[in-house]
C-alpha cells in the first residue's frame, strides 16, 4: 500500500502537517483572518476568558518593605459560570473592585484578621475571602452554586483548604449553618435590580449585632443603585473608610469603600 493509500485516520501527519493540525485545533478560524490585508473575513475578538489562571500581589500600590503583609494569590478565572467568574474591572485605570477591598484587608493586616470570622458574600472567584484567609482569618466564600467549583478551585491552588470553605447562598434564602462572622465582606454586588431586596435582607441578618463589621466596596454605575441605598437606608447607616491610602485614587472612578452599621 502506498503513503496515499493508508487511510486517513491511521496515516502519521507530516511534521508540517501536524503543526497545521495543532494550529487550528487552537484557533480553529485563523485561515479566515489575514493581518495583512485590508479586511479580514472574520472580525477580530477580544481574547475569551476560560480557565485562565493569573497571578495577584496585594498591596496593588508600592509600600515600603516590611511595612504591611504582602500577599499573592493565583486566581483561576473563567466567565461560563457568570459574571462573578471573572474579576470585574471597575474603571478606567483598569482598577478591580476586588482589588480595592483585598489592597484594604492587606492594608489592615494580620494582626486584624487573624483567627477572625470572616463571610464574604457574591465572592464570584473568590478572592477576596482568599486574600482574608491568607491573613489568617476562618473564612467562608459564599455565591450562588454555578460559582461554586472555580471558588474551590481558587481554594485549592492557593493551599486554602484549612482557613477557606467555599459554600452556596443565594441573597434572602436561609443563611449557611456556619460560624457567625464578626466581619462580613462584599465587592461588586450592586449591579443587578431584582436582586437589590434579597441582598439587603441577606446584610441585615449577617448584620444583626453591633459586633459585626460590614465592609462594603461598591462602584456607582447606574441611577438604579439609587434605589439600592434606599432600601439599604431603612436598616443600616454607613460612612466611607477614610484610613485607605489609595482613597483619592478610586474615588476619582466612583468607587467607595464603605462601612455599613445597622440601625438597632
Ligand atoms: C459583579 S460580581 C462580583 C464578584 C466579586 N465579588 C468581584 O468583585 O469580583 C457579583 C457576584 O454576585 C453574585 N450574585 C448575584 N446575585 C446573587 C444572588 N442573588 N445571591 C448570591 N450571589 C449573587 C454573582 O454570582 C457574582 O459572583
Amino acid at each position: 500500500m502506498t503513503s496515499s493509500q493508508v487511510p486517513n485516520s491511521t496515516r502519521t501527519p507530516s511534521p508540517d502537517l501536524a503543526e497545521q493540525e495543532a494550529l487550528d485545533v487552537i484557533d480553529p478560524l485563523r485561515h479566515l483572518r489575514k493581518p495583512d490585508d485590508d479586511g479580514d473575513i472574520v472580525p477580530s475578538q477580544p481574547p475569551s476568558i476560560l480557565n485562565d489562571t493569573t497571578c495577584l500581589t496585594f498591596p496593588t500600590y508600592p509600600v515600603q518593605a516590611g511595612e504591611h503583609d504582602r500577599v499573592t494569590i493565583s486566581l483561576r478565572v473563567d466567565a461560563s459560570p457568570g459574571c462573578g467568574g471573572i474579576a470585574w474591572p471597575a474603571g478606567q485605570a483598569g482598577r478591580f473592585l476586588p482589588s480595592v477591598l483585598s489592597d484594604y484587608l492587606v492594608l489592615r493586616g494580620s494582626s486584624w484578621l487573624k483567627n477572625r470570622q470572616v463571610l464574604e458574600l457574591g465572592s464570584g472567584t473568590g478572592l477576596v475571602g482568599l486574600v482574608a484567609g491568607k491573613l489568617g482569618a476562618d473564612v467562608h466564600i459564599t455565591d450562588q452554586k454555578q460559582l461554586l467549583d472555580i471558588m474551590n478551585k481558587n481554594v485549592e491552588i492557593n493551599d486554602l483548604q484549612s482557613r477557606v470553605t467555599v459554600c452556596e447562598l443565594n441573597w434572602g434564602d436561609k443563611l449557611p449553618d456556619v460560624p457567625r462572622p464578626s466581619i462580613v465582606l462584599a465587592a461588586d454586588c450592586v449591579y443587578f435590580e431584582p436582586a437589590f431586596p434579597l441582598l439587603v435582607q441577606t446584610l441585615c441578618s449577617l448584620g444583626d449585632s453591633k459586633d459585626v463589621e460590614i465592609l462594603f466596596c461598591y462602584k456607582k454605575r447606574r441611577k438604579a443603585d439609587k434605589r439600592f441605598f434606599a432600601m439599604l437606608k431603612k436598616h443600616f447607616t454607613w460612612k466611607e473608610v477614610m484610613d485607605d491610602p489609595n482613597r483619592d485614587v478610586y474615588s476619582r472612578e466612583a468607587i467607595s469603600l464603605l462601612t455599613l452599621s445597622r440601625k438597632l
